[in-house]
């Protein structure tokens, strides 16, 4: 009798222990927002500011996040990192933003909104030691500016051209180019002949020739959209401006739109932005072709999402990556958008986002560091993404396992069942769009077929090597089949299989 209480008391613990697990990891969800910014630093994606007009009022956000992204995740289930409690940045929205420094991996933020007084004009934040810090930067300070894009160059200068002048209540829009050296943390000033009016939510990105090309936003004093049907070029080798004139099917004027440079550089790719009359969801993805400048509507497949505006969009992999932005509903679409711009013949809008593998080497040249006593190498729990399964709860079930066997059967079948249901709603998510309907997606091998081989700048291979090793392991780790997971596994082999290919044939063009 009391041989069973015991028994009756442990088992009742280590439910303790597992829900305790489980509570560990209730989700951070952050408000919808807009006029935030996104930026890209050792796979993570920071999101820093922004406010919300949604209900009326600006709702202005003071908190601080990042979305890992070394590791696969589904849209519907995201798990954001919560670093508000040491942002020092005050509340502003519309602000601009790159990765750079002497190091090449600080955010710095520049301008934004004064609704609130901000102390300084830049803020930078460093990854390494998680800190914020006020720089001092000589040469003229600027004024304020808010609405405007940040793009940085592969020299570490950020370029911050034209938005909306904050401080002089005399002038809203301005087209000043303004330079801030963000190694030798000194300001400058670019050319202004040959520039574009002034504007403000103007879309942008740096092309592969140094050039960044400017295009459409909003003239505030005139209240209008700006035409698509030219472009502008800064060219931040020689400090000079360009202009071409587009053809093809033109986008409407639009602004707070997001702009991306296409995989092979010979593309840019915009998504979403406002219109005098608003955008439909057929009216809001274009891509110009940088070769002849002609607009064209991508073919697509997916579910399309609504119409952002004022929402970010990096490129992260293989995929243009839209956080938040206005226009859409926070309930029923998920904050992060993913659209899979790897194959130029057909775009792909994917709630599943993997991580950008390399080649795998031919033959394994580096042992394992510990090798266990058994041959078998066996993956560290670390390796094992948590976005596959929850390693802990394996973990856990497994010393319950031998500890209780039997007692522990009927428990074990809860567990099993518990995660089961839980791939099942994963499977849901996949499949079924926001609006409940039935949509057919591609197996991943669609997802990853290519006509052309992609040029990947070597540094990214290089730099996502780990990611592939860190993944092997999922393919051979038999005890995640047992969790109903054949048939990721079984997608994971041809992601890894498909990416050695293309990274292959990456590396002999290159050479
Ligand atoms: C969502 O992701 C977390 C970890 O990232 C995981 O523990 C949880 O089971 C997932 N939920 C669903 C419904 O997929
Ligand atoms: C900083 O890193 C980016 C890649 O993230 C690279 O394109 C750029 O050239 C680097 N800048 C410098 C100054 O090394
Ligand atoms: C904020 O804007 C006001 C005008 O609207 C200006 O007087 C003030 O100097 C600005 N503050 C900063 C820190 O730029
Ligand atoms: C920009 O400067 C370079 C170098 O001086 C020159 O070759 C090029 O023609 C200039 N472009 C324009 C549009 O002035
Ligand atoms: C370890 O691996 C080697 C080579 O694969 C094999 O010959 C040997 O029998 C293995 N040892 C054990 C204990 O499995």
């Amino acid at each position: 009798m009391s041989q069973k209480n015991l028994i009756c008391f442990i088992l009742w613990l280590l439910i303790q222990l597992l829900v305790e697990i489980n509570c560990q990891m209730v989700p951070y969800k952050p408000k919808q927002r807009e006029g935030h910014t996104a930026t890209l630093i050792d796979n993570k994606l920071y999101i820093l500011g922004g406010a919300y007009t949604g209900n009326g009022n600006a709702d202005v956000e003071k908190d601080f996040f990042y979305l890992d992204v070394s590791a696969s995740f589904n849209t519907q289930n995201l798990s954001w990192n919560d670093l508000s409690n040491i942002n020092v940045v005050p509340l502003h929205y519309d602000a601009a933003s790159v990765k750079g420094g002497a190091s090449n991996n600080s955010l710095f933020l520049f301008g934004g909104s004064n609704d609130t007084v901000m102390d300084s004009l830049v803020y930078i934040f460093n990854p390494q030691d998680e800190s914020w810090k006020i720089p001092e930067i000589t040469g003229n300070t600027p004024v304020r500016k808010s609405e405007l894009t940040g793009i940085i160059d592969h020299k570490g200068i950020m370029y911050l051209w034209g938005g909306y002048d904050e401080v002089d209540v005399n002038i809203n829009d301005v087209n000043d180019m303004l330079i801030l050296d963000t190694i030798n943390l000194v300001w400058g000033k670019g050319s202004l002949f040959g520039v574009p009016s002034i504007r403000e939510y103007y879309g942008c990105t740096l092309l592969s020739d140094n050039n960044i090309i400017y295009m459409g936003g909003y003239q505030f004093d005139q209240g209008q959209e700006l035409t698509l049907n030219q472009v502008y070029l800064y060219d931040t080798i020689n400090d000079n401006w360009s202009t071409e004139t587009t053809s093809g099917e033109v986008p409407s004027g639009r602004d707070s739109f997001s702009t991306v440079l296409g995989l092979d550089g010979q593309r840019v790719i915009i998504f979403g932005g406002y219109a005098t009359k608003d955008l439909t969801p057929e009216d809001s993805l274009y891509e110009l072709n940088l070769i002849n400048f002609e607009w064209r509507i991508p073919k697509i497949f997916g579910q399309i999402p609504e119409v952002r505006m004022n929402h970010k969009a990096n490129v992260i992999g293989k995929y243009m990556v839209i956080s938040f932005g206005f226009g859409y509903d926070q309930s029923t679409e998920s904050d992060i958008l993913l659209l899979d711009i790897s194959n130029v013949d057909e775009y792909i809008w994917t709630n599943e986002f993997f991580p950008l593998l390399p080649s795998i080497p031919p033959t394994s040249s580096s042992p394992p560091l510990n090798t266990s006593p058994s041959n078998k190498s066996s993956p560290s729990i670390s390796s094992i993404p948590s976005s596959a399964t929850s390693p802990t709860t394996t973990v856990v079930g497994a010393i319950i396992g031998t500890l209780f066997g039997a007692a522990l059967l009927s428990f074990g079948g809860f567990y099993l069942y518990k995660s089961k249901r839980r791939d099942d709603n994963n499977q849901v998510g996949r499949n079924i769009d926001t609006h409940g309907q039935e949509i057919i997606q591609p197996t991943s091998n669609e997802y990853i077929t290519i006509n052309e081989p992609i040029r990947i700048p070597a540094s990214a291979i290089n730099k996502n090597y780990n990611h592939a090793q860190e993944l092997i392991p999922i393919a051979n780790n038999e005890r995640l089949t047992l969790h109903g997971l054949q048939q990721e596994i079984q997608d994971l082999k041809q992601i890894i299989l498909q990416n050695g290919k293309q990274s292959t044939s990456v590396m002999e063009n290159n050479n």
